[in-house]
């Protein structure tokens, strides 16, 4: 297969991207000679050609729960952990059940272009049946995504009875990386022991680690210091990854200095939920509400790698949502004031790139000669009109096969006098 004329993302000029097998086997300037022999051949006329996008949190066994047995009224975060408390008790699913669930949002998820997803799973539940369900489906669907698992503890380690031996059994199941909710656990000191269990436990199984951490609008939850601090110490600050941090969009500047420090050095990744967390922080402020988001354009500039992620589809802690990553970097860039020009061209790193680092999958990832030919095509023909008008995904090309095509919406105008005057 040829794909003509594609305008790859980040670089200047026309590409051709010649595909054989499941193999990327040139890269040449549109202008020079193209092999004819090929069946097929997809003219793309300087569309936007990107790496297929990375979903790097969200929670599978969660989606499409919102309502059931109760909404969440308050949006707060403690009310989600509630109601998905009670519908434990209430909802008894199979594992077909929650498959269904998450099959249908891993194919919304499909249609917006990801190809590469780090799902939470709780574990927080003796039957350990939504990790059952998700490793399943890790390996049913791999032909046509990736999946890393996170063993999540969701009512905490030590908060939840027998929380840190479920943990360690999620582990031996296979789950891929470890989590943690330290700012759940009841005091202090127990938050801190989790962080500690956590990176242990990674240690020992060879795992990585995401851990929902500081995810509160109280400015003395500061457990971010405590996993980067603890990666650096173990020297695994790459395999490492706090998401959410939100509670660092309420420090102090001058603790925030001192922390930064740490973070670089530790090299962890961050992840940022910006619609998630717009929804659910500043819920205990009046006026003026914080918009209780992580220090995205700060970690940036100080060269700490951050990505954009959506959390949630329709569930306890989020009522909307429907997979597709473009919508959520336009919003992230308005609530984290990233709106200068050279912001808004780099935006999609934070889909693409920076979630394939905190991914830890870098090492097979992009548009290159000898890669794999997985890609995505989208409907527009420039970094910034991509990011303006949210374009769709026309191709998600998987192992060299189109797996996902989207004819793009036409809106006709019928006033002849507008258009004569106006547009011609
Ligand atoms: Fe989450």
């Amino acid at each position: 297969m040829i794909l003509k004329s594609a305008k790859l993302y980040g670089q200047e000029g026309l590409w051709n991207i010649e595909i054989k097998g499941e193999q990327i086997v040139n890269l040449l300037p549109a202008d020079d000679f193209i092999d004819s022999s090929h069946e097929k051949v997809i003219d793309l006329a300087g569309k936007l050609v990107l790496p297929p996008f990375v979903e790097p949190h969200i929670h599978l066994d969660y989606v499409l729960t919102a309502g059931t047995p109760r909404w969440n009224q308050s949006g707060t975060l403690f009310e989600g952990i509630q109601c998905w408390s009670e519908r434990k008790l209430v909802v008894k699913e199979t594992k077909e059940d929650i498959k269904r669930r998450a099959l249908k949002a891993i194919e919304m998820q499909m249609k917006h272009g990801i190809q590469h997803v780090r799902t939470h799973v709780d574990i927080t539940d003796p039957s350990l049946i939504g990790l059952e369900a998700l490793l399943e489906i890790r390996e049913e669907i791999k032909p046509w995504m990736d999946i890393q698992i996170v063993a999540f503890p969701q009512e905490g380690i030590y908060a939840y009875p027998k929380g840190d031996e479920l943990l360690e059994e999620a582990l031996k199941m296979g789950a891929d990386v470890v989590g943690g909710i330290p700012h759940y656990e009841f005091t202090r000191e127990d938050g801190v022991q989790s962080v500690k269990k956590s990176l242990e436990l990674a240690y020992k199984y060879g795992k990585m680690v995401d851990i929902h951490c500081d995810e509160i609008d109280d400015e003395q939850s500061r457990f971010v210091e405590v996993v980067a601090a603890e990666a650096y110490k173990l020297g695994m600050g790459e395999l490492v990854t706090a998401s959410h941090t939100t509670a660092m969009g309420s420090y102090n500047d001058a603790y925030t200095y001192k922390l930064f420090k740490l973070l670089k050095q530790s090299k962890i990744n961050f992840v940022a939920l910006p619609k998630a967390n717009l929804h659910l922080q500043g819920r205990f402020d009046s006026y003026p509400k914080r918009r209780g988001l992580t220090r995205v354009k700060e970690l940036l500039e100080s060269d700490i790698n951050v990505c954009f992620g959506l959390d949630s589809i329709m569930d306890p802690w989020y009522p909307l949502g429907d997979g597709n990553l473009i919508r959520v970097v336009e919003m992230g860039l308005h609530a984290c004031h990233m709106t200068g020009y050279n912001d808004i061209v780099t935006a999609l790193n934070l889909i693409t790139s920076n979630g394939a680092k905190t991914l830890n999958i870098e090492e097979n990832y992009g548009i290159k000669k000898g890669n794999k030919a997985n890609l995505v095509v989208i409907n527009t023909e420039s970094e910034y009109e991509a990011v303006r008008c949210q374009s769709p995904v026309l191709y998600s090309i998987r192992n060299g096969e189109v797996i996902v095509e989207t004819k793009p919406a036409e809106t006709k105008m019928n006033i002849p006098e507008f258009s004569k005057q106006f547009s011609e």
